[in-house]
């Protein structure tokens, strides 16, 4: 358990060998959508104390309130100071944010795909963003809605704000599930398993073996291809694999992959992580968001890094982004903006 004193602008993380340190704190974080997601994200949050206060947002009368209040009554029994507090549709109540996660909109039911939501979420997630950004012009904005990538675009649009600023949460939640694929296959913690995705978040997502390593070990050393195909097949449809389990999509692993980015940014930490970012020309690609590596501080998206991806790595690279493009025209045609 790690317990937290606020000193200034920081909080004193005490760990358990009694090593201390020091890691900045907000003023106040924004989720927007208290459902599944949205409060699990809250959750992560407040446990990690990231800011003083933790705002949970939704359109449903009393669900933000009843959430934050449940939250907040861990406190004690976690260990966290973090305020945590709900509000039905009052967008006053966000003023200040330095950060806003929209974990707002419909999620997917067995059957459908993430494209399927874009008519419903397109418009929730414009008129939401609109309303944070009138009371947080500065805050940074991390997307959770699906289809993730189309709905990071509308975000940026509706936000008037740099690229940088705006950007979304899947290569996390992807690179999470085929971690923990590899760890069951190879019995060896989840934690020494380095890997990346690229790519849309969808199934033309591209998880890459060649860049996946279990603390330097080349995978390819370890499993065979044809057991590395399998997993990188269930990672592609990991998404699905849950929604047909539950009737509805994720959210320990969405909530907990949110507030990673989340604490990437308050301690300013240049984590090098899969997130949904501005294409400007990096692999050859413009004017979409798409899954890349980047590094992620205080500044949001500091950097897209470019590798050298080889021929067929490119070109799945290049159908995933082709098929999020598709999404893209949905939106166009929606004339939103
Ligand atoms: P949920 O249905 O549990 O929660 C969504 C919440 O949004 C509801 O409480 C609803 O009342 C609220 N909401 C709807 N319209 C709103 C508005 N205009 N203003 C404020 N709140 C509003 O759904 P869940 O499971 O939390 O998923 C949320 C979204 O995240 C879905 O679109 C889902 O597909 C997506 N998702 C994305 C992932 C990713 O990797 N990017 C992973 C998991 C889910
Ligand atoms: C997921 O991958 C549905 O995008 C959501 O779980």
């Amino acid at each position: 358990m790690l317990s937290h004193t606020f000193v200034g602008q920081n909080r004193t993380v005490n760990k358990k060998s009694n090593k201390k340190q020091i890691k900045s704190i907000m003023d106040k974080i924004t989720v927007v959508g208290a459902g599944n997601v949205g409060a699990t994200c809250a959750n992560v949050i407040a446990h990690k104390d990231l800011a003083r206060e933790v705002v949970l947002v939704d359109i449903k009368e009393g669900l933000a309130e009843g959430k934050a209040l449940d939250i907040w009554q861990t406190s004690s029994i976690n260990n966290f100071n973090a305020r945590v507090v709900g509000a039905t549709n009052d967008y006053l109540r966000t003023k200040g944010s330095g950060v806003i996660v929209i974990t707002s909109g419909v999620p997917r039911k067995p059957g459908m795909s993430r494209d399927d939501l874009i008519k419903t979420n397109a418009s929730i997630v414009k008129d939401v963003t609109e309303k944070v950004v009138k009371y947080s012009p500065d805050a940074i904005i991390i997307v959770v809605s699906n289809p993730l990538d189309v709905m990071t675009y509308t975000a940026f649009l509706a936000s008037n704000k740099p690229a940088n600023k705006v950007f979304g949460m899947a290569g996390i939640l992807d690179t999470g599930r085929y971690r923990a694929f590899i760890a069951n296959a190879l019995n060896v913690s989840p934690k020494d398993i380095h890997a990346l995705l690229l790519g849309g978040h969808g199934d033309t997502m591209v998880p890459l073996p060649r860049y996946t390593s279990i603390n330097g070990i080349p995978i390819t050393d370890l499993l065979a291809k044809e057991e590395i195909d399998k997993i990188v097949e269930r990672t592609r449809f990991g998404g699905g694999e849950l929604v047909n389990l539950m009737g509805t999509s994720a959210w320990y692993a969405p909530g907990a992959a949110a507030a990673q980015m989340v604490e990437a940014i308050v301690d300013d930490q240049k984590r090098v992580l899969p997130v949904c970012a501005k294409l400007n020309g990096e692999y050859g690609l413009k004017d979409l968001y798409l899954g890349v590596p980047v590094k992620l501080g205080k500044g949001g998206v500091e950097e897209v890094i470019q590798l050298n991806l080889n021929k067929e790595e490119l070109k799945s690279l290049k159908d995933s982004a082709a098929s999020v493009k598709k999404t893209l025209d949905v939106l166009d045609a929606m004339k939103l903006f």
